[in-house]
């Protein structure tokens, strides 16, 4: 249903708000569950994910189910005005099967049969594996699928690994010989090889990357991720048949995550394949504020970049399915929220386009290795303690929030990311083999439109170009045939193109374009690329553009200028005023050619051209220093700003339109400050000036 241009994800109007619940942790203390609707009721909670890991309770033994503390957990959620995400439960499976039927069981890449244990580790091509989930999951289908709390559908949990047992090298072989039509020639030729005599003479021989066996087979290795890829989907595919059969109203998810060491995306499955059978992105969020590496602000934009990606994936708004109210037990340090952070970071993700607030977890466990880990509730059992509180101040305001569900953010700005191109970079031997960093290159791109607050969308190749007036493709270095024809004719067609050094350079196989670069991009930009030279963090060499000189690291492409014009020019080595920095303009459009690795100044200066030149602007004019970042989510007649203070300081912010504080409803003076970690949310009504 769509009012005012809103796109509601699930049935709720309202934000959605609590977290992981464990009841089957707590069945025999009656008092804690009992304690649990109070207290749920007292911090303002309403969703909770169920039965995530209760496979063992609901099926103790092979065939013997047990629901009815399950029913109970359902009405008594039901009964406080609750909503229950219903999880199916092959994240994690009881020890009976795993025993009985030992195939669930991974092998893992040096061909170990992994012991049972853990979660996150079954087989997915193992047909016992397939049958049981489906099993349990049409009974979990036909029990709840019309209760009137059930809000959405959970499938399993962070689906990741990969399994190399004979099935999955069966299942790879067969997912080849489909891929290259039964044609083990092509598959050669695609693999290149003839490379140190790799050739294949039967199919059989063919085994997945493996530290004892291949791993040096490029396409090989990019083929097996996208197998991966299908691999993960096809039993996703498989859980979900008797949900879609018997509740076909019920949206669909599965928790996406992140790779946390630097909050960049999740590498290991590509996502954007993955969004298209879900109804619903949601995503796990775990940024490790308050770190001793970065700023507050620093992290906060990579924040922003990884909600704008996933939301993006569906273009419409997502759910954050898990995040911590405090701390979590896994950084090597687990710092706790400062005051004011838990709310603001949580408003942060509502600013990007979340529709919740959900936790993991709703409840500390008492034992294992999750004791420790933040939880709305803690060991104390008792609302008297920050956390507690925080998490209460949150639930208030989302309850004001309610306006603000189903609303979108709009973009005239795209950056590209691409998990095949992250998959392929990342084999690539030659350029700098520890420098690439392509996430952290697109944050780099990313972070002058947030300071600036100009939103962005992070987009994937196969997404619409032509929305946007400002395209940036950093580090493409794998782009088909078909994503070049389409930059190009997105430049033909008017839009300003942005790309950087090592791209174009291989195809979808992994093996490099003959003939120099592609002549489509040739056209398109007006210069070819010649050589990359790779620098060492001591080499000091640096661009002239526009008057001032910056430095440059990692990398700088040597450019044979054709009928592009020089921005920048090289100031040191035997590159030394040739060409780094390119503009073109091709038919209706404009491309760009960044060959060196530039700082961040460089790109504030570059994009502050831009900017100027296609009028791109922040949907709200706010003057403010740095480190407050401003969001909008709008719909047809509202704009809702969100003004964020990710620093240690007092800000002051000053705005020229009419605005209302969401929160206290009061009107918003011209100037306003912000103590540090505060967050406001305004109002902006379209028809206002
Ligand atoms: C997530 C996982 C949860 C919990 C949490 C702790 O990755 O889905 O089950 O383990 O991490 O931060």
């Amino acid at each position: 249903m769509s009012i005012h241009g809103k796109t509601f994800v699930t049935k709720a109007k309202h934000m959605l708000h609590g977290g992981d619940y464990n009841p089957d942790q707590w069945l025999d203390r009656p008092d804690i569950l009992a304690d649990d609707l109070h207290l749920m009721k007292l911090s303002h909670t309403n969703t909770f994910s169920v039965g995530i890991f209760a496979w063992s309770t609901l099926e103790p033994e092979e065939g013997v189910y047990h629901f009815e503390w399950l029913d109970d957990i359902f009405e008594n959620i039901h009964k406080i005005g609750g909503n229950i995400i219903l999880a199916t439960p092959s994240g994690a499976r009881p020890a009976w099967l795993s025993q009985k039927y030992p195939e669930v069981l991974r092998v893992d890449e040096n061909r170990v049969k992994q012991l049972h244990g853990g979660r996150h580790n079954h087989c997915f091509t193992s047909e016992v594996y397939r049958k049981k989930t489906q099993q349990i999951n049409r009974l979990l289908a036909e029990r709840y699928g019309n209760h009137p709390a059930l809000l959405m559908w959970h499938i399993s949990n962070e689906y990741s690994g990969e399994c190399h047992c004979e099935k999955c090298q069966e299942a790879f072989r067969d997912w080849l010989k489909s891929t290259y039509n039964n044609d083990l020639d092509a598959l050669n030729k695609a693999w290149w090889t003839s490379f140190w005599s790799h050739t294949y003479t039967e199919w059989s021989q063919i085994e997945s990357p493996s530290p004892i066996g291949e791993k040096g087979v490029h396409g090989l290795n990019l083929d097996w991720r996208r197998f991966v890829t299908d691999q993960t989907i096809s039993f996703f595919e498989n859980e979900i048949v008797p949900l879609k059969e018997l509740t076909p109203e019920i949206p669909i998810t599965t928790n996406f995550m992140a790779d946390t060491s630097d909050l960049i995306p999740f590498q290991a499955l590509d996502y954007s394949k993955f969004a298209k059978h879900l109804d619903v992105i949601s995503w796990d969020a775990y940024p490790a504020w308050h770190n001793d590496w970065e700023s507050t602000a620093d992290l906060a934009m990579k924040v922003g970049f990884i909600n704008d990606l996933y939301r993006s994936l569906k273009q419409q708004p997502f759910l954050l399915m898990e995040s911590t109210p405090s701390k979590v037990n896994w950084h090597d340090v687990n710092k706790a929220k400062r005051p004011g952070m838990h709310l603001l970071s949580s408003m942060q993700m509502i600013a990007h386009g979340s529709d919740s607030i959900l936790y993991f977890q709703w409840r500390k466990s008492r034992g294992s290795s999750e004791k420790f880990h933040g939880a709305v509730v803690d060991h104390d059992n008792s609302p008297n303690n920050r956390v507690f509180q925080d998490v209460t101040e949150v639930g208030e305001t989302l309850e004001k929030l309610a306006p603000v569900v189903g609303t979108n953010r709009t973009s005239e700005v795209a950056i590209l990311f691409d998990w095949e191109n992250h998959w392929a970079l990342g084999d690539a031997q030659g350029f700098g083999m520890k420098s690439k960093r392509y996430p952290q290159t697109l944050q780099q791109h990313y972070r002058t439109f947030w300071e600036r607050d100009i939103p962005v969308d992070v987009i994937t190749k196969e997404q619409n170009f032509s929305a946007y007036r400002l395209l940036i493709v950093p580090m493409l270095y794998l782009a088909n045939e078909e994503t070049v024809a389409r930059l190009k004719s997105y430049v033909a067609n008017g839009g300003t193109l942005v790309m950087t050094y090592i791209s174009g350079i291989v195809n979808e196989y992994d093996l490099t374009y003959t003939g120099g670069w592609p002549k489509d991009f040739q056209d398109i930009f007006g210069m070819r690329p010649l050589e990359t030279d790779t620098l060492y963090p001591s080499d000091r060499n640096y661009v002239t553009y526009q008057d001032k000189t910056y430095p440059i690291k990692d990398y700088a492409t040597i450019i044979d200028l054709e009928s592009a014009q020089a921005e920048g020019l090289y100031k040191e080595d035997f590159y030394a005023k040739l060409p780094a920095v390119t503009s073109h303009s091709y038919k209706g459009g404009k491309a760009y050619y960044i060959g060196a690795r530039l700082d961040d100044e460089f790109h504030r200066d570059f994009y502050s051209r831009l900017m100027t030149d296609l009028s791109l602007t922040s949907v709200l004019l706010v003057n403010h220093g740095p480190g407050v970042s401003v969001q909008a989510r709008r719909d047809t007649v509202t704009d809702y700003v969100f003004v964020m203070n990710f620093t240690e300081e007092k800000q002051t912010v000053t705005i020229q339109s009419e605005v209302q504080d969401l929160v206290t409803k009061e009107n918003v003076p011209a100037e306003f400050t912000l103590k540090p970690y505060e967050v406001k949310i305004l109002v902006h009504s379209k028809s206002n000036k």
